[in-house]
């Protein structure tokens, strides 16, 4: 059995779905802390299956104790943690404690029970402003704020387990720009507030819930101007965590893979895939920089393809047409439609 921490968030709940498909049988635990056991319910629907699921906090070792007490773990894909950039410059303790004791407290209670293969979810932000793109694994690695230091702590304790003891089996994870929602239009993202990703900014202003988006710089050394990264379709992400567990018996070492599409979009490439997909114009309007951003940030996919014989199918528009589907069918998200 798989245990998914963080399985009701964003990625979680489309990899609940993967991993079904895949004939995988897991088990959800999460706090809910960002996330609400309506996409559960709703992954359930997908599936037409009931889901083990355990509320509770990866930092408390008891909670996470009575998961292994009733069920046999084998592997751990760990997408629990905190993911807001700004947020995490306001309140860098809460993100260290969520974040790496979290992963320190999970670890130990794996080690317990000798349950030592983890997918950890780590993020293209461990690049830093890259000194070139496309951007590969070996690149050096540096982080700007609070989260993006979460990440690169992760990655490295993760490593010194495996130094440690070579029975870890240890897959990291770099996600570029995740959109998109499963095709049924039944889950999707569902940021609190205002939103802080390009993606669901877009969406909620298509939908007529916010009046305009602010672009953050028009004078980026892109082909337009704007910013540009890889976007990757969620339910692409959610197929690589298959095939990572479908790998992670024969390691050898710590594997370390990019997961991206390869193609870089700029911001404005992205409005007009939107208002194609969405039939719905998206008003916006050039403003300053957002502080810690970079012109450029996209994937060399090719080491994916190697190692895990993963590749994204899925372009700009389906990302768009899907996402504009989870939008338009549940305007306020999860709880509030
Ligand atoms: P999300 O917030 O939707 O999902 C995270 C889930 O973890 C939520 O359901 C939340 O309730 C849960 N959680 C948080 N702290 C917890 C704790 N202490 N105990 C138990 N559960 C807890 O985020 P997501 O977009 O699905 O991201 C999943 C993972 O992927 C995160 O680790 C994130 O940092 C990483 N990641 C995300 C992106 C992105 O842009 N979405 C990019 C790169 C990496
Ligand atoms: C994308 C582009 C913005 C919002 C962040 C984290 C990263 C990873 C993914 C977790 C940029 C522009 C955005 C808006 C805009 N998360 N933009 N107006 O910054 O690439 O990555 O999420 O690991 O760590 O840093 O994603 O979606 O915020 O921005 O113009 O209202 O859209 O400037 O060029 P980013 P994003």
């Amino acid at each position: 059995m798989i245990l998914v921490t963080g399985g009701a968030g964003y990625i979680g709940s489309h990899t609940c779905i993967a991993l079904d498909e895949a004939g995988f049988d897991f088990v959800v635990f999460d706090n809910f802390c960002n996330s609400s056991l309506e996409s559960l319910k709703r992954v359930e629907k997908i599936i037409n299956k009931e889901i083990a699921y355990v509320e509770g906090d990866i930092r408390n070792a008891n909670d996470l104790q009575s998961v292994f007490d009733n069920y046999k773990i084998d592997s751990v894909i760990h997408f629990a943690g905190l993911k807001a950039v700004g947020e995490s410059i306001e309140k860098p303790l809460e993100y260290y404690d969520n974040n790496l004791n979290g992963t320190i407290v999970l670890c130990t209670i794996m080690k317990k029970n000798n349950c030592k293969k983890i997918v950890f979810s780590s993020s293209a932000t461990v690049y830093g402003d890259p000194h070139t793109t496309p951007i590969k694994e070996d690149f050096p690695l540096s982080a700007t704020n609070p989260y993006g230091r979460t990440k690169l702590f992760n990655e490295e304790i993760l490593r010194d387990l495996y130094t440690s003891d070579h029975d870890w089996k240890v897959i990291l994870l770099r996600y570029f720009n995740p959109v998109g929602a499963h095709k049924s239009g039944m889950i999707g993202e569902d940021p609190n507030g205002i939103p802080n990703n390009l993606m669901p900014f877009i969406a909620q202003t298509a939908v007529g819930k916010r009046d305009e988006l602010s672009v953050f710089g028009g004078d980026y050394d892109t082909h337009d101007g704007t910013g540009v990264r890889d976007y990757i379709h969620v339910v692409d992400l959610a197929q690589g965590h298959v095939k990572a567990l479908q790998k992670i018996d024969s390691l050898k070492e710590v594997l370390t893979v990019n997961l991206g599409t390869g193609n870089g979009y700029s911001v404005l490439d992205m409005v007009k895939a939107f208002e194609k997909a969405s039939g719905k114009k998206v008003a916006y309007k050039i403003v300053q920089r957002r502080a810690g951003d970079i012109a450029k940030c996209f994937a060399d996919p090719s080491y994916a393809l190697e190692v895990l014989g993963w590749k994204a199918t899925k372009g700009i528009d389906e990302m768009c047409e899907d996402s504009w589907r989870w939008q338009s069918n549940n305007p306020n998200g999860y709880t509030k439609s």
